[in-house]
């Protein structure tokens, strides 16, 4: 086995026993061998097979009950599979669904030094480390609270600061994330990006598509026990989200033909697949590229509408290039009438910081009238100067309200959007702000 891998799952399957009564499974512990059994076999797992090399970032999807949870237990060691084998090399740091892990009768304190040294930190290492897991987890005085006094999104902030202070070589996160708020999700995500960055190994389980484009260089799809098919976030995400939106009646339908796609070789590798409509610039529409922390404040008689990015030839694209021109437009649809109207907009990075934003008049200078019923579209053109990576763009739209201006409606991470890499960029950090760089040498040699 290369050296390279740091997770092997081999032909893993899984069998629960099935009590029709709850006074079977002490029949069945009883007379073991009567002859008879009470139970039968229902299976969560069949033969599962794939291996994750170092660090890569892998999104696991799949419908209710497909088997995500039961697949991460057994690559975690916390339930032993009914066949087949799994090896891990390295640190293993888990979030597995709530309940797992923590002690609920011992503070968050005491959970962060039981919790870590499972995790093989020394309690010096972990006194090190301790008010770095209390910051990010920021749950104040809690921190000396039992555990069983915690809210979800609490529990899951004192997990999440533990798992990811420890230095794991492979982290594994079933869905937990969902629980916290937005502003903590994105400091998670952000982290994620540094562990990633730092070569972790990164297994997740989501079910939000944007989350797997985003974050994943690869993905696997687990249906009824099965896995149907992995490849590319893009590919297996819209698998994915056929079987999830398949009428009942065509589901084994989905599934024969998901499974014929897979066995005729899927590419692999670390880009999404284009659809239709791709762009002279190359820019175009990935449909599995969706925002999934938007945020609506709610309206005071006007409502945003259909917010996008357009390439100068109309067609519609999310996925732009570095240095080509593109609108971003919506429409504003006014249930009531308006005076002073003006519309704004923000670019934002993962972590929530405002990169680039733009207003269609300074504030006073608006649309004097606007009639109920009427709408406006509003196109702010600009220049792609953002460095590959995925950022989202925020709309709003002000009105006057006797003396002073307040948002008529407002969307926060409205839509999301990726720019490809670009292997002639010179420039560093998010914006380029066309740094020119001369470079002289001194032809004495001194100083
Ligand atoms: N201890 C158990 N005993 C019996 N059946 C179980 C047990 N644990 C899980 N199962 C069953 O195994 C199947 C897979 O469960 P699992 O929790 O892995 O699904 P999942 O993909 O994580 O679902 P979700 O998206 O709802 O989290 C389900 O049908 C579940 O009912
Ligand atoms: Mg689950």
């Amino acid at each position: 086995m290369s050296s390279e891998l740091a997770i092997r799952v081999d032909g893993v399957g899984k069998a629960f026993a099935i009590y029709e009564k709850p006074y079977h499974r002490l029949l069945q512990q009883l007379f073991p061998n009567a002859g008879r059994s009470w139970h039968r076999e229902f299976h969560a797992l069949r033969d599962i097979s794939f291996e994750v090399r170092r660090g890569e970032t892998i999104g696991i999807v799949g419908r209710n009950g497909s088997g995500k949870s039961t697949l991460l237990q057994i690559i975690c060691g916390t339930l032993t599979p009914s066949a087949g084998s799994v090896q891990v090399h390295g640190r293993i740091a888990a979030l597995l669904e709530l309940g797992a892990g923590f002690n609920p009768e011992f503070s968050g304190r005491e959970n962060v030094y039981l919790n870590a040294t499972v995790l093989g930190l020394t309690r010096s290492e972990i006194d090190e480390r301790f008010d770095a897991i209390a910051a990010f987890a920021d749950i104040g005085e809690f921190m000396d609270q039992p555990v069983k006094s915690y809210s979800s999104g609490m529990y899951v902030r004192l997990a999440f600061a533990v798992a990811i202070n420890v230095t794991p070589d492979i982290l594994v996160v079933d869905e937990a994330l969902a629980v916290g708020d937005e502003a903590f999700q994105r400091k998670c995500h952000a982290r994620i990006e540094r562990l990633r960055s730092d070569g972790a190994t990164i297994l997740f389980v989501s079910h939000s598509a944007g989350m797997v484009v985003e974050l994943c260089n690869r993905a696997v799809l687990l249906d009824r026990g099965e896995l149907l098919a992995q490849g590319t976030p893009r590919h297996v995400v819209s698998r994915y989200q056929k079987l999830l939106y398949a009428p009942a009646a065509r589901v084994d339908e989905v599934r024969a033909r998901i499974r014929a796609d897979t066995d005729s070789g899927v590419a692999v590798g670390t880009f999404g697949e284009r659809s239709d409509g791709e762009a002279s610039d190359g820019s175009y529409f990935d449909p599995g590229l969706v925002s999934q922390s938007t945020l609506s404040y709610p309206s005071l008689g006007a409502c945003i509408e259909d917010p996008h990015i357009q390439a100068p030839g109309g067609q519609r694209v999310n996925v732009l290039r570095t240095g080509s021109d593109y609108f971003y437009t919506y429409r504003v649809h006014f249930e009531q009438a308006a005076v002073g109207v003006r519309c704004g907009m923000m670019f934002r990075t993962t972590t929530g910081l405002e990169l680039a934003g733009g207003a269609s008049a300074v504030a006073g200078e608006g649309i004097d009238v606007v009639e109920a019923g009427n709408r406006v579209e509003v196109r702010f053109g600009f220049r792609c100067l953002l460095a590959p990576g995925v950022y989202f763009a925020n709309a709003g739209v002000l009105g006057l309200h006797g003396e002073s201006e307040q948002y008529l409606d407002r969307r926060i991470d409205a839509i999301m959007f990726r720019v490809l890499p670009d292997p002639d960029r010179l420039a560093t950090g998010f914006v380029d702000l066309g740094i020119s760089a001369s470079v002289s040498a001194d032809s004495r040699g001194g100083v």
